[in-house]
């Protein structure tokens, strides 16, 4: 079953790597529901991307941090994107190693929580994330950046889907996770890409 996992990861990260047209280099895995397995796509889609030869970025922009607990890192005070999301120093100097070769993260932790607040009362305060990450993108050391987002439509949310060509938005089999979903296309219409549906039933579904 892992293999098999493993594999769909292996096979999702190759199409990201690849798709002809564009050159995906910025993915957000957002919807607006919680506990329908973001973090999980985004993190083993991370670990697949860096294991096929991709230099990954996986950037934890929700104040959980289960991205960057997900990736083997604490939780660090001072080690989010907070100060360089309100102009204080570059996400450059925020990036950390793992223990995948290829693989490294921005980690996230609680005080991500405050730029929501602090962010909404700025100037062009979606932009925020687009023009942080600009320093990462020109500096050229990876091929793909993957956001995990918070389960919201908040300022955070809304500031990955302005900084991503490509917003994947993971689905579950469950009704309330595809209506969220509809959501979410309607604020990010140019960039909505949904990657996958989970095979997880709801008790309905499975006859609980
Ligand atoms: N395909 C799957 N099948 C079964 N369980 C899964 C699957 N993907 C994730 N899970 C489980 O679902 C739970 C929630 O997953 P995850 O933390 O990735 O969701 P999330 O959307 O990031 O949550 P949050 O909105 O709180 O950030 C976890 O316990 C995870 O192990
Ligand atoms: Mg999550």
């Amino acid at each position: 079953m892992v293999h098999a996992w493993f594999r769909f990861y292996c096979f999702l990260a190759a199409f990201f790597a690849k798709v002809s047209d564009v050159q995906i280099r910025v993915v957000a895995v957002a919807n607006q529901k919680g506990g329908v397995g973001k973090t999980t796509t985004a993190v083993n889609l991370a670990a697949c991307a860096a294991a096929v030869g991709r230099r990954v970025l996986l950037f934890d922009l929700d104040p959980q941090a289960n991205a960057t607990s997900g990736v083997g890192l604490e939780k660090t005070e001072g080690a989010s994107a907070y100060r360089p999301l309100l102009g204080e120093g570059t996400l450059l100097e925020k990036i950390k190693d793992t223990a995948f070769e290829r693989l490294q993260i921005i980690p996230s932790e609680v005080d991500l929580c405050g730029v929501e607040i602090e962010l909404a009362r700025s100037e062009n305060h979606l932009l925020k994330v687009s023009a942080a990450l600009q320093p990462v993108l020109e500096s050229n050391r990876f091929d793909i950046i993957l956001i995990d987002c918070p389960p919201s439509l908040g300022v955070l949310t809304l500031n990955a889907f302005s900084a991503a060509e490509r917003s994947g938005l993971r689905v579950s089999a469950r009704l309330s996770a595809a209506s969220a979903l509809e959501k979410c296309a309607v604020v990010s219409p140019p960039t909505y890409l949904p990657i996958m549906c989970s095979m997880r039933p709801t008790p309905a579904q499975a006859g609980a």
